[in-house]
């Protein structure tokens, strides 16, 4: 059954391929696109998802923008990863897909209660979803299941504790995981499993149509920024692994578990601390991501930007 999803970002090179194969694959029917303050600010992170569904011809699909700022803290943007833009590397021409005029959470409440059985997809802060909760409770029965990229369980990666979407709002995150819903967490450990090599970069680029190679100049930029700020080979590709998961569910191996999210440690605010042992008794109110078939993710990938149309002649 094809799975209805609200796709909530901050592109953001890897928020750019997760619209891009949420668009493309069959499985999901992407009803909105919404934006929120993260990666850069919301006006950026905004005018990005129109770049991105410009180039692709996602037209049909509305974009909307939301919180331009986290609930409580002071805004973080990250900057060293996602450059001055949100969006460095390929070189943009005017968007022409237009604003949706609705604020990013009424488009979300309005979408979820007219559909139902709608999986929200979060890949940035969780500014939007924590306020559509809290504004419209009549969504909650009617969200099958939040499919988030955020937090780990091991090591974070703007503190030495917290994942950057986690930190960029830990007060949202806590209603979000506070919800009673179901909510599976793609963690860094998971993401890091997937990291876009440079054999990875040209299997993309030999597709040869135009919407491919923007990928792989955001993969070749975000790679670049990987190697200074981390040492990897090759950037994590985070966000699309969530819409994988939506996609096909075995390709991720997930364990229950209790997760609370820190909001007073003077080290470990915004970490997601996840009971794996389940030494503390609480019931587990999120499946937390541990392993991903790799090879499997790749081809879902290719096979998503291969559909898009062949350059003009
Ligand atoms: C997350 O933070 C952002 O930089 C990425 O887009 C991803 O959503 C990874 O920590
Ligand atoms: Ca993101």
């Amino acid at each position: 059954m094809v799975r209805k999803i609200i796709l909530d970002c901050d592109p953001g090179h890897d928020d750019a391929i997760a619209i891009l194969l949420a668009y493309a694959n069959p499985a999901v029917d992407l009803l909105a696109v919404t934006t929120v303050a993260g990666n850069q600010t919301l006006p950026k992170t905004t005018l990005n998802a129109r770049r991105v569904m410009t180039v692709a011809g996602i037209r049909d699909v509305p974009v909307a923008a939301g919180a331009d700022r986290p609930l409580v803290r002071e805004q973080i943007v990250a900057e060293n990863i996602h450059g001055e833009s949100g969006l460095d590397g390929p070189r943009f021409g005017e968007p022409t897909v237009e604003l949706d005029p609705r604020h990013a959470v009424d488009l979300i409440i309005e979408t979820v209660l007219e559909h139902g059985d709608v999986t929200l997809v979060p890949v940035g802060p969780l500014t939007n979803v924590a306020l559509a909760i809290r504004r419209e409770p009549r969504i909650l029965p009617r969200i099958r299941e939040i499919v988030l990229m955020g937090g780990s369980y091991t090591l974070g990666n703007v503190t030495p504790a917290a994942e950057f979407n986690i930190y960029a709002d830990p007060e949202a995150a806590d209603v979000v995981f506070s919800s009673g819903l179901p909510i599976t967490m793609i963690g860094l450990e998971l993401t890091h499993q997937v990291k876009a090599t440079p054999e990875v970069v040209a299997r993309i680029r030999a597709l040869g149509n135009p919407v491919a190679e923007m990928a792989a100049e955001l993969l070749t930029y975000f790679a670049s920024t990987y190697k200074k700020v981390f040492g990897f080979d090759g950037a994590p590709l985070h966000d699309p692994c969530a819409v994988a998961y939506v996609i096909d569910p075995e390709l991720i191996e997930c364990q229950p578990a209790n997760v609370q999210v820190e909001l007073r440690g003077t080290w470990t605010y915004g970490a997601t601390v996840c009971d794996m042992y389940g030494v503390t008794g609480r019931p587990a109110n999120a499946r937390v991501a541990i392993r991903i078939d790799a090879a499997r993710f790749w081809d879902l990938i290719v096979e998503a930007l291969a559909t898009y149309s062949p350059p003009s002649s």
